[in-house]
């Protein structure tokens, strides 16, 4: 159910930073700030910290950073409104349910009917595998005979359907759930009839939500009956979206995050099995292939996922799609290959629990040695394939978002290969500044140029020296805006008339204006974000302020806002230059204005050089004239952009 906006900023207010934090985290005062050991990654001297001015936290070891309902979703891996919903209980504040459109309700009812006929469905497959003579003979006793044992079948609510036409869907009627219901959650097809059982003689398996509620079930077939599949599945219903769902995570959660560790299998038996043995941090994809989104459910848990696939071609196949898209969320990955013949259940049967640990230890490859080595197989001796495989390897490296593993897997790739780092690097850096130059989402119409102005790196140079012009100065103006955005500067101008004018503007108005006036516009993404919506607010006459920011539902300016705030920003810096202001407003009024000069600086020297490129390759004499004409206007603007700048430092 939606909570009000409003409630959901008075929560957020009386919210203390430090009280809610304080709860799992020892916490000692130092300075304006309060530091702990970090909970989210291992440290012995503490680099998390509480500013309880701001309300925020932040980690400078590991960079996680936010309120304190970001907090609890990172540390107690609650939703938002989970997170809400606690800190309103814990400052006493009472939620007024937002009124629900009757199709809201009707959603909400429909839902809740689907929960309540699964689980009562889940009751009847229990029940019949346990104690009627069909489910003993046939289901229970293929359980057994596969090798499990009682309390894993309990633990899992394995249940079984019995062979009749419509005993469920009878039962069901009887109990007074609808035709409609059943239809609509996938347990009962309608035929020509009327309504049956859509799972006959097969044994079951409820699929649980992350909360332990039943969204569906996939029932294996005991014959073999070749017509019919040997898993049936229900359909995707308000309550079960596939691609969102890891058969195994309600009971497998709190493994995965105490041993910061999650194992991906491919079958429903294969979680059974490893649970049974004792390794319970394992979920399933189920057949279908791997989502973003069960990853970024995996992601609550832990930044590590090991793939534990068959060892056959369609496994290794599965295992190397699946690489790829774990390593763009930022997650490592690491894959088990299986003996050809085995596969999880078949292996976590015939072999000790030590024996099946040890050899996840020491049969577990990172990505790019599993990648290498398979690759290489069948490429050996063919330099043209080889080509090939070194490409493809490069082109999974790229996708990692931190700098510093590119270079880790580069380095080992190198090895591997037998071929020189710099031979990896530089095809590696082609690919990432194609990567760049799109996800900044640079178009023609903005100020910078990249297309001319990316000179080709040298060799030693990072993702980082490639950035585009003015970077950190947007960053520095987005800082000013989320700090100071609302404190009233006075700003004196000449009109046309000659007249000298001077009148109260807030630091964002300000600073939004002039770049607007001048044709500025921030090249990157969650910065043109920040700037939109003050250029909106201004319209609306009024100023958001930093915890609009930092608690704001795109985690990207979330994030943005966190890190920004968390880092020392002193006004009296200015103290360097020899310059003792008076006045708290004199003292950001240069601030601000000297980091707008130096942006546009940057900027207009960007373009300057993107011109005098284009000069050097120009050789028709006209155009030669057009440009240089434009490069000295340039020069122009820059000088007197300098001047400006010049008299502010020296004021
Ligand atoms: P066993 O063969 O009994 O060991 O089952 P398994 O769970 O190991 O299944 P398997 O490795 O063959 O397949 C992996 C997963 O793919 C299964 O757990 C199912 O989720 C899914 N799957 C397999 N076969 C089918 C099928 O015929 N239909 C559907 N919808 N899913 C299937
Ligand atoms: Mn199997």
């Amino acid at each position: 159910m939606a909570i009000p906006r409003e409630t959901v900023e008075q929560i957020l207010q009386a919210a203390h930073i430090e009280e809610v934090v304080g709860e799992f985290v020892t916490l000692k005062k130092r300075g304006s700030n309060m530091w702990g050991n970090c909970p989210f990654h291992n440290e012995k001297t503490p680099s998390f910290s509480v500013n309880p001015a701001r309300n925020i936290f932040k980690c400078f070891g590991c960079g996680k950073a936010g309120d304190s309902a970001k907090f609890l979703m990172e540390h107690e891996h609650f939703s938002y409104p989970e997170a809400l919903r606690y800190l309103a209980k814990k400052y006493n504040i009472k939620i007024e349910e937002k009124e629900q459109t009757a199709e809201e309700i009707m959603q909400q009812s429909i839902r809740e009917k689907m929960f309540n006929i699964n689980e009562f469905a889940d009751k009847y497959f229990v029940d019949t595998l346990w104690n009627t003579d069909e489910g003993k003979t046939i289901g229970l006793q293929y359980f057994r005979e596969r090798g499990y044992f009682d309390p894993i079948i309990q633990k899992f609510h394995l249940g079984y359907s019995p062979a009749q036409w419509d005993a469920f869907t009878e039962h069901a009627k009887k109990n007074g759930y609808s035709d409609e219901l059943l239809e609509q959650i996938g347990l009962s097809i309608k035929g020509q009839k009327g309504l049956y059982d859509r799972y006959h003689g097969r044994v079951m398996f409820p699929i649980h939500s992350l909360t332990g509620r039943v969204i569906g079930f996939g029932g294996r077939i005991l014959t073999n009956d070749k017509k019919s599949p040997k898993y049936q599945n229900s359909p995707e219903s308000e309550i079960y979206d596939k691609k969102q769902t890891l058969y195994g995570i309600y009971f497998a959660k709190n493994a995965i995050a105490r041993q910061d560790e999650c194992i991906l299998v491919e079958g429903y038996f294969d979680v059974l099995r490893m649970h049974q043995i004792g390794i319970e941090n394992v979920v399933a994809s189920s057949g279908t292939s791997l989502t973003m989104e069960q990853i970024r459910l995996v992601k609550r848990y832990t930044k590590n996922i090991t793939m534990l696939y068959d060892g056959d071609a369609a496994g290794i196949h599965a295992a190397l799609r699946g690489t790829d898209m774990i390593l763009s969320e930022g997650m490592n990955v690491r894959v088990v290959v299986l003996p050809p013949e085995h596969d999880p259940d078949t292996f976590g049967k015939e072999f000790s629990v030590d024996y099946v640990s040890n050899y996840l230890k020491d049969n577990a490859k990172d990505f790019v040695r599993f990648k290498t080595e398979l690759l290489l197989k069948d490429a050996q001796n063919d330099p043209i394939k080889r080509g090939q495989v070194i490409r493809d390897i490069v082109e999974t490296i790229s996708v990692i978002p931190d700098s510093i593993f590119r270079i880790t897997y580069v380095k080992e790739c190198s090895r591997l290969l037998d071929m020189p780092e710099q031979t990896l690097t530089n095809e590696l850096n082609k690919i990432l500044r194609a990567k760049l130059k799109k996800s900044l989402g640079v178009d023609e119409n903005v100020v910078t140029e990249p297309e001319t102005t990316t000179t080709m790196p040298k060799q030693e140079e990072t993702i980082e020296d490639q950035l585009p012009a003015g970077y950190y100065q947007e960053r520095e103006l987005v800082k000013l805006l989320l700090l100071y955005g609302s404190k009233l500067i006075t700003d004196e101008r000449i009109d046309e008339d000659g007249q000298k004018i001077s009148e109260q503007v807030t630091v964002a108005q300000f600073i939004i204006d002039d770049l607007k006036n001048d044709g500025f516009v921030f090249t990157n993404a969650v910065n043109r974000k920040v700037f939109d919506i003050f250029d909106r607010a201004i319209d609306e006459g009024r100023i958001p302020d930093d915890s609009f920011f930092v608690s704001h539902e795109d985690e990207t300016i979330a994030q943005l806002a966190a890190d920004l705030l968390s880092s020392p920003y002193k006004l009296d810096q200015w103290e360097k230059y020899g310059i003792f202001v008076k006045r708290e407003e004199d003292v950001l009024k240069a601030t601000m204005l000297s980091s707008i000069y130096r942006y546009k600086d940057l900027i207009i020297e960007d373009r300057r050089k993107a011109v005098e490129e284009e000069l050097k390759t120009t050789t028709d004499s006209d155009d030669q004239l057009i440009l240089m004409k434009r490069m000295k206007d340039l020069d122009d603007i820059r000088k007197q952009i300098n001047k400006e700048l010049g008299i502010v430092i020296a004021k």
